[in-house]
This record gives structure tokens, C-alpha cells and sequence, in this order.
């Protein structure tokens, strides 16, 4: 089975990348973007440029924020998380590589400096004008009573959630090491993405092209299915499940 094939490759690997999209953390209570009921299906998404010239739009951007509020307060890592930090544990993975902003591979065990954000994280948030840290809980305290975003109390610019929205940059530094463990692994394996948001995507393409064997966990086709050595369309928690030890 895919599984037993999956199995085997992870046994023969010295080095694997894990890359994760939302699918990995709907079993934990958290939508993902393009699925039936996904994010992207109910709310079109507010470019970074509109977030940064219109109140309305940073009033509108924390209102859906906080409405995610307590079901990522609530969310604890998954089967998919916490099998992919036994690896680590097992000294197999070096870091992963994660589209996610919910915080759950560090909740899950990896260490913060092993998790590539390559969207940021909605944990906390900063300001766009000069990347001071606020935390949610300062944001909603000055939101709630008139559902007004807060602006930056050092430069006067917009405070943002820390994640990365359309048209604003990826981050260099994310950038650069997502990079070399793509060029550095010899089993990729990208889970729970649909694999059609770029630059991200690119990664497991890097991957194979540098040598690598490349395993596509995900319950429906993504992009990039012809290009895999193995493609488990499945669910992730049901096939990680099994690579979980405690
Ligand atoms: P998507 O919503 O595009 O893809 C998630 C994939 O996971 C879908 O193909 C689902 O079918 C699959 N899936 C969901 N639950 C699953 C389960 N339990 N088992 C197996 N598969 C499952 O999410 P991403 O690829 O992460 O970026 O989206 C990429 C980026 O687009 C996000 O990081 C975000 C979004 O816009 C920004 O906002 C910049
Ligand atoms: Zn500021």
C-alpha cells in the first residue's frame, strides 16, 4: 500500500524536508483555503496593498482574524503534526518547511528555530511600518470596543497580523533556508497543500530537481501530482497516523 511504500521511503531517507499546507491541521479544527467551505470559498482574500491604504479593509482583515480566534486558541497538534515531530525527534528531519500560520509544528515539538514559516504566523502580530511585535490579545483590547484596527503606538503605521497576505513580500530569510533544505534532502514530502500558491510551491519542484524523492500526501490532486514518485491520495491524519511515537 501507499502507506508500506511511504514506510519504506522514510526508513532508506538520511534527510527529509517535511513542506505543509492547511491540510495538515483541518483535523484540528482549523479550515483550510480552497476545499469545499475553505477560507477562500466563503471571504476573498485582502491584498496587502488594500490592507495598507484602507481602514476599512485592516477593520475588516482583524474582524476575520478574531472570528478564528478561539478555534486556534483551541487547536492542539494532529496526527500529521505530531508524527513529523517524531521524525525530528528521530534526528531524520532537520527542519520543516510549512505554508501554515497557526503555530502547531512548534506546539507539536519542533523547535521554533526548526519551523520555516514561509506565511508568517497569525500568533501574534507586528506593525508594517518599522516590524514591532504586539500581541492579539493588545490588538482586540483597543478593536473591540468599536471594531477600529489599532495602529503601531511607536510609528503610527498599521499593526497586521504576522503572516504574509497576496502581494506582499516572502520573507528573505525563510526564503533562503527553505531553499537549501529543498537542495539538501533526499525525501520531500509535501503534505496537506494544494501546491498552486507561488513562491511556495516551487519548493517541492526544487526538490526533485535536485535529487530527491518526492512523496505528495493530500486527499485531493494537487499540481503537481505528475511530477511525484509517490502520491497517497488520503487522509493525512490516517496516513501519518501509523509514524506517530510517543
Ligand atoms: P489549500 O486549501 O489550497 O490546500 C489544502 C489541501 O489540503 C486541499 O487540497 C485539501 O483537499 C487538502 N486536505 C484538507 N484536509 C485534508 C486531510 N484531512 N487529509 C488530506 N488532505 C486534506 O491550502 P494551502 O495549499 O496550504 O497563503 O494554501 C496555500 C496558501 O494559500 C496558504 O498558505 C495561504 C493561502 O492563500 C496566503 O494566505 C499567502
Ligand atoms: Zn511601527
Amino acid at each position: 500500500s501507499g502507506i508500506e511504500m511511504l514506510g519504506d521511503m522514510i526508513a532508506e531517507a538520511r534527510t527529509i524536508v517535511p513542506f505543509t499546507g492547511a491540510g495538515i491541521s483541518t483535523e484540528c479544527g482549523i479550515p483550510d483555503f480552497r476545499s469545499p467551505g475553505g477560507l477562500w470559498t466563503r471571504n476573498r482574500p485582502i491584498p496587502f496593498d488594500e490592507f495598507v491604504a484602507s481602514q476599512e479593509a485592516r477593520d475588516e482583515s482583524w474582524r476575520r482574524r478574531f472570528a478564528m480566534e478561539s478555534s486556534l486558541a483551541a487547536a492542539r497538534p494532529g496526527r500529521g503534526h505530531r508524527a513529523l515531530a517524531s521524525l525530528y525527534k528521530a534526528g531524520k528531519v532537520p527542519a520543516i518547511v510549512t505554508q501554515n500560520i497557526d503555530n502547531l509544528h512548534q506546539a507539536s515539538g519542533f523547535s521554533a528555530e526548526h519551523v520555516v514559516e514561509l506565511h508568517g504566523n497569525t500568533t501574534y502580530a507586528r506593525c508594517i511600518g518599522c516590524g514591532t511585535r504586539f500581541e492579539i490579545a493588545w490588538v482586540k483590547e483597543r478593536f473591540d470596543p468599536k471594531g477600529i484596527a489599532p495602529s503601531c503606538t511607536a510609528c503610527g503605521e498599521p499593526v497586521k497580523s504576522a503572516t504574509i497576505s497576496f502581494g506582499q513580500s516572502m520573507p528573505e530569510e525563510e526564503m533562503r533556508r527553505a531553499t537549501e533544505l529543498a537542495q539538501h534532502c533526499d525525501l520531500f514530502l509535501a503534505i496537506g497543500s494544494s501546491l498552486v500558491v507561488w513562491p511556495a510551491a516551487g519548493f517541492p519542484v526544487l526538490a526533485r530537481n535536485c535529487g530527491a524523492r518526492l512523496v505528495i500526501i493530500n486527499n485531493e490532486p494537487t499540481d503537481q501530482d505528475d511530477i511525484a514518485d509517490l502520491v497517497i491520495r488520503y487522509d493525512i491524519g490516517e496516513t501519518l497516523g501509523p509514524f506517530v511515537r510517543n
